[in-house]
This record gives C-alpha cells, structure tokens and sequence, in this order.
C-alpha cells in the first residue's frame, strides 16, 4: 500500500464498505458533519493516552481487559437506570476478574457512541416488500416503512447528543462515589438476587469487605487512598461512519497530534478490515487505542500487514486484536496468527469476542447465541493463546445490565427457546443478560486463576 500524506479526510475516494451512500440530501448531510466539526469533542485526547497506557500493561500480561456493552444503542432504550444497571454489572464482573486474575482490570464500555452497524444485506423483505435494513440509530430507523429507513443525516446529530449524555453520566457513576469498592454489596441487581451466581457474588463481596475493614483498622481508606473511592472508565465503539468520525477529529493541542475525539478507543469492525480500504487509511493516521476484529480467513500474512500499517512504531497499546471466530473454529484459526504475531515480536492485547462467530437463528426466528457456546468459545481462546505463549488479555461481551431473554442457556436463571419471545429487546444483535454476564466473568476469572497458579508452580521450581 502506498502511503500518501494522512488527513482525517484521506479515506474519502476510497472503497469503503458499510458507510450508507444512499442520503437522498448529500448536502445536508455535508452541512451536519460540518456542524460536528464544530462540536466540543467528548473524550479528551489524555484520556485516550492514558487508556493507551493502560492497554499496554494488559499487551505485556499485566492487566486484563474487560470490554462491552450493547450490539446497538438505540434512543429507545436510552434511560438513566439503563446505562446505571450496565455500568453496575460491568463493575460486578471487574471486581471478579480482578479477583480471579490478581490484577488490574481496565475498563471499556461499547457505549456512548455505538450506534452504526455494518448488516450483512443492504436490503431486507418482509410480506413481498423490500426496504433498505436497518442500519443503526445514528442512520435510520428500524420500523419496517420507506421514511423510516431512508438515511437520515440529523440522526447524526442526535447521537451525539445521547453520547454526550451518555458519557456525562458515566463521568458522574465512576468519579462521584458509587464506583467506591465500599458500594460493592450494592452493585447488585435486583433480579440477580437469589440466584447461584448472586451467591458466589455475595460470597466474595463478604471477603473483599472484611479486607477493606481490615485495611481502614489499618488506617487505609477511601478517603486517604482516591483510587479505592473511584475507577477508570472507558468508552469505545465500532469506528464505522467514517464522516462522523473524521468530523470528531481534532489536533490535540498538547501533542500536536490527531486524536479521534468520539470515544477513547474505536475499533474496525471485521467486515472493513481490508487493507487498502477506506476504515484502515482513517484509523492509521488517528492516534487513540484502536483495535480490530479477526476472524476466519484471515491469514498470517495479512495480519503483518495490517499491523506495520496500523502500529509502524509497534508501541504497546495501540493495538488491540479482537479474535471473534465461533466456538467451533477458534482451535483452528486463533494458533497460527498467535504464533506469527509472536514471531515478529508484535505487542497486542489479545482480547476474545465470543459473540459474533455464534450467532444463530432458530425456528421460531429469532436471532440468538447458546451460553454454552460463547462459554466454549472463551475457554478455547484462552486455552490456544497460553499454550502458544501469549497473554489472553481480554473479552468483549455484547451485554446489557437488563433482565432480557436474547441468548439461550445459563446456570443461574436458564433461558429456553420458548423464553425468547418474553424480553427481547435489542436493537440488533442478542445480548448477555446480567446473570449470564456475570457467570461467565466468574467462568474466566477460575480459569485465570488456574493459569496464575501454573506461572506461579513454574516459576517456583
Ligand atoms: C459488532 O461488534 O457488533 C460487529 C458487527 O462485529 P464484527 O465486526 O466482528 O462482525
Ligand atoms: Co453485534
């Protein structure tokens, strides 16, 4: 690939898959992403380094990452006591992690800002009438009639004022007292209550409270020690709609570089990774953590590729690859570009999407994901990356602090296929609810803790 000079807007004039080219008012269109350009941005450039700095530590197997959120916001579903309920399990599942793995777990939420979604037909039928499909809030609409999915550009405009929202409260959940570890027993939802995961969570929220109390006899406090009373949260979408997010793109006055100021972290999605595209010329030229998907049929070789183009200067971080293969191909895709990755000395952070390769649709027709499946998918991923020597660093859920029924299966409260119908409520792919979210953070949090107990028996003789 040749490297021209980067701008934000050197992608335009290339293919660029997923980006909706049907605005029936290009003008319009140019006039909101101009009016974005003038916009505060929502994340500050620090920010974004400090999340590069933490990702790092996670890339040398020092921390771990803990990713997620929902497939689509919506301005539906956007309420106070949901994005309350999901940061509350996202801060249930991260004091399990930290437990099981004994290390820091950093925080990112797919959240204030996920809304475009690539879908995998441009077109969609119903009763013999055919409509553009849905392409996420921040496009058009998801009830099946010509206005409503007709792209439209002000959408734009209101996603962004939901983010900003958004992350104004999120700003408040992980600074203002309630991220406090004192709280831990009130992370709790409602509904989880009673069940086999609330009891394990109850269990260790018990020891973690008599260490604290043990700690404040001691004299060590939140009030004396910051970090105990507040945590560091994150946020990160899919860098789709590439317009919106050259608008959000501003030099940032203390480096001089070009920070993406829409999320701290974006990600390319693993339908637009192809190399000389138009998603991988924008984000090698932004300066944020980013991260990209991989999955079946992609080879070793391109990988390398992608990775001198996207991290030249191979600084721990920067790159985070997110393996999303389905429980039954990751043994056989994952080893090969572990190995490579390894070989060439490339610092990623190995993070694991179990979701995406194990979607299925069942007869009734629903789009769902079997626990099971997602379970087995993680295990594999973490397996095949600690036998080839490498840092399973992370996971990233399609999840949701609600009571809904969108994926089959889980111990605490199982969902059957004729449950489905009662709660689903996603906008576009089926989400972990937070009973299975947290059994499953209790899932990988032993298998970390087997792998810390092994490293430790080597170490020792
Ligand atoms: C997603 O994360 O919602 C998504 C579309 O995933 P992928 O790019 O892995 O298909
Ligand atoms: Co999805």
């Amino acid at each position: 690939m040749t490297q021209k000079r980067w701008t934000p807007s050197s992608w335009r004039g290339l293919p660029a898959l997923h980006i909706p080219d049907d605005y029936p008012d290009a003008e319009a269109l140019t006039s909101v992403e101009s009016t974005l350009k003038g916009y505060p941005p929502l994340v500050f450039a620090g920010e974004a380094r400090r999340l590069k700095q933490r990702l790092g530590d996670v890339a040398l197997g020092k921390a771990f990452l803990l990713q997620g959120g929902d497939c689509a916001e919506s301005f539906k579903e956007f309420h106070p006591d949901n994005l309350r309920d999901m940061f509350r399990v996202m801060m249930q599942m991260a004091v399990v992690l930290t437990y099981g793995a004994g290390q820091p777990v950093v925080k990112v939420g797919r959240i204030a800002g996920q809304f475009g979604k690539p879908r995998s037909s441009p077109i969609e039928e119903r009763d013999g009438i055919t409509l553009p499909s849905y392409r996420g809030d921040n496009i058009n609409g998801m009830e099946f009639s010509p206005k409503s999915r007709t792209p439209n550009p002000k959408r734009l405009l209101k996603a962004y004022g939901q983010s900003a929202s958004t992350l104004n409260l999120l700003r408040a959940f992980s600074t203002g007292g309630y991220a406090n570890l004192e709280n831990i027993h009130k992370w709790n939802l409602g509904f989880v209550e009673g069940t086999k995961t609330d009891q394990k969570y109850k269990k260790m929220a018990d020891k973690i409270s008599d260490a604290l109390d043990f700690m404040a006899a001691c004299g060590v406090t939140a009030q004396n020690i910051p970090q105990m009373a507040q945590t560091d949260y994150y946020t990160s979408h899919e860098g789709l709609l590439l317009g919106y997010e050259e608008a959000m793109t501003r030099i940032d006055s203390t480096s001089g570089r070009w920070y993406d100021t829409s999320a701290h972290m974006l990600w390319i999605g693993n339908r637009t990774r192809q190399l000389d595209h138009a998603h991988v010329e924008f984000f090698r030229g932004i300066e944020n953590p980013i991260a990209m998907k991989v999955g079946e049929g992609l080879e070793p070789d391109e990988l390398m590729k992608l990775l001198d183009v996207l991290n030249p200067s191979n600084e721990p971080g920067r790159m985070t690859l997110i393996a999303r293969y389905g429980h039954d191909k990751v043994a056989k895709g994952l080893p090969t570009l572990a190995r490579a990755v390894k070989r060439a000395g490339r610092h990623v952070v190995w993070s694991s999407d179990p979701m995406h390769g194990n979607t299925i649709k069942t007869a009734s027709g629903y789009k769902t994901r079997p626990f099971d499946n997602i379970l087995s998918e993680v295990k594999t991923f973490m397996q095949v990356l600690h036998s080839e020597g490498c840092w399973p660093g992370g996971v990233h859920f399609e999840m949701t602090g609600q009571d809904v029924t969108e994926c089959l299966g889980g111990s605490a409260k199982m969902i059957r296929e004729e449950d489905l119908s009662s709660r689903y409520h996603t906008h576009c792919d089926p989400r972990l609810n937070a009973n299975q979210a947290l059994e499953l953070a209790f899932q990988i949090s032993e298998e970390l803790r087997s792998y810390r107990k092994e490293d430790a028996a080597r170490l020792a003789s």
